[in-house]
C-alpha cells in the first residue's frame, strides 16, 4: 500500500452565511459565523488519512495561533505532519468565504502558503517518498514550486494528481508530469477553453486533456456528480441525495478520496463510489475539514448504494 503525500495550502476559513453576495461599496448583514481549518492541500490531505490513507502533508504555516490550529486539526485527523513548516515573519494562510444558500466565493490570502520553492519540496520528497506513492497539488501554492514539485514527483515514479484549483492556464511543459487531473467546471473552462456545459462539450474537454497525456480526468459536476475518463474508459457518477447546507472543501473530499482509493489499490470504480458517497456526505456539513466523513461512515452509505 503506499502513502499520500500532499503539497499544498494550510488556510484558516473565516465564514459567514449570507442571503445574497454583497456589491461592490455594500454591507450585507450575515450569520453564523464559523472559524474552522481549511486550505485546499490541507483538507485534501485530511480526506486521504480520514477514509483510510497513510497521508503526509508538506507545507508552511505562520508563527501564529491559526498555524498551531491548522496543524492542530491535521494532526487530529492523522495526517503526519512533521514536514509541515512554521515560518516566522509571514502569516498563516487566510480565507474569507461567504455562503449562499450552500454555495461559497472564496477571498484568499496565502501567506505563509507561497513560501516553499520546488527545492523545499524535493528534499522532502527524497526523504519521505517511494516510488509507487500519490503525490498530490493544487495551486494555492507557488506556482514555480508547484510545477517543480510535480515534475519531481513524477520523475520518482510517484503517481501524481493535480487540482488545477484556483484554475490558471497550465504551462504546456507541465503535462507530462501530470498523471491525473480533478476539476470542477469553472477550473476545466480556465485550464482547457471549454466550459462542459453539455454532454458533448464534456466529452471534448476530457479529450483535449486526455491528449495532452493525462491519464485519468476527473469532472466534478457539482448535483450533477461526476464523470472520469481513464484510459478510454467512462464512468459517470450520480450522488447520493442528501440536503445541501456547505459546499465548501467538498471538492477536496472528492480529491482525498481518489488519492486513497489510488494508494489503496482500490480499483477505478470503487475510488470512484468512495469520492462520489465522501464529497455528497460532506456537502452535508458545515465547513471543510470538520466536514470531511469518516470512512465508516462512506462505507455504510456505500452499502445502501449497492
Ligand atoms: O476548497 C475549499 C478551500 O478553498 C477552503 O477551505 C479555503 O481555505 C480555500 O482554500
Amino acid at each position: 500500500m503506499g502513502r499520500v503525500i500532499v503539497f499544498g495550502s494550510l488556510n484558516m476559513d473565516l465564514t459567514i452565511e449570507c442571503p445574497r453576495q454583497p456589491r461592490m461599496g455594500e454591507t450585507v448583514t450575515g450569520s453564523g459565523f464559523l472559524l474552522n481549518p481549511g486550505g485546499k492541500g490541507a483538507n485534501q490531505a485530511v480526506a486521504a488519512a480520514r477514509l483510510g490513507a497513510d497521508t503526509v502533508m508538506i507545507g508552511a504555516v505562520g508563527a501564529d495561533v491559526f498555524g498551531d490550529a491548522l496543524v492542530a486539526s491535521l494532526e487530529g485527523a492523522g495526517v503526519a505532519c512533521g514536514r509541515i513548516r512554521h515560518i516566522d515573519g509571514v502569516s498563516t494562510g487566510v480565507a474569507s468565504i461567504t455562503r449562499v444558500g450552500g454555495d461559497n466565493c472564496i477571498v484568499l490570502d496565502p501567506g505563509a502558503n507561497h513560501v516553499l520553492t520546488g527545492h523545499d519540496v524535493t528534499v522532502v520528497l527524497d526523504e519521505v517518498a517511494a516510488a509507487g506513492d500519490v503525490f498530490v497539488t493544487q495551486l494555492e501554492c507557488d506556482l514555480a514550486a508547484t510545477w517543480e514539485a510535480l515534475a519531481a514527483a513524477h520523475a520518482r515514479g510517484l503517481y501524481t494528481i493535480l487540482n488545477p484549483a484556483p484554475a490558471v492556464p497550465i504551462p504546456r511543459e507541465v503535462w507530462a508530469s501530470v498523471d491525473a487531473i480533478c476539476l470542477n467546471e469553472t477550473e476545466c473552462e480556465i485550464v482547457t477553453g471549454v466550459f462542459p456545459g453539455d454532454g458533448l462539450a464534456i466529452e471534448h474537454a476530457l479529450e483535449l486533456l486526455a491528449d495532452w497525456g493525462v491519464g485519468m480526468v476527473a469532472l466534478t459536476l457539482g448535483a450533477q456528480g461526476s464523470r472520469v475518463l481513464c484510459e478510454g474508459r467512462t464512468i459517470d457518477s450520480r450522488p447520493p441525495a442528501v440536503r445541501v447546507i456547505d459546499t465548501t472543501g467538498a471538492g477536496d473530499t472528492y480529491i482525498g478520496a481518489l488519492a486513497m482509493g489510488r494508494a489503496r489499490g482500490l480499483s477505478l470504480d470503487e475510488t470512484v463510489e468512495w469520492a462520489t458517497c465522501a464529497s455528497a456526505l460532506a456537502t452535508a456539513r458545515l465547513g471543510a475539514q470538520q466536514a470531511v466523513p469518516a470512512a465508516d461512515e462512506v462505507a455504510a452509505l456505500m452499502v445502501v448504494r449497492r
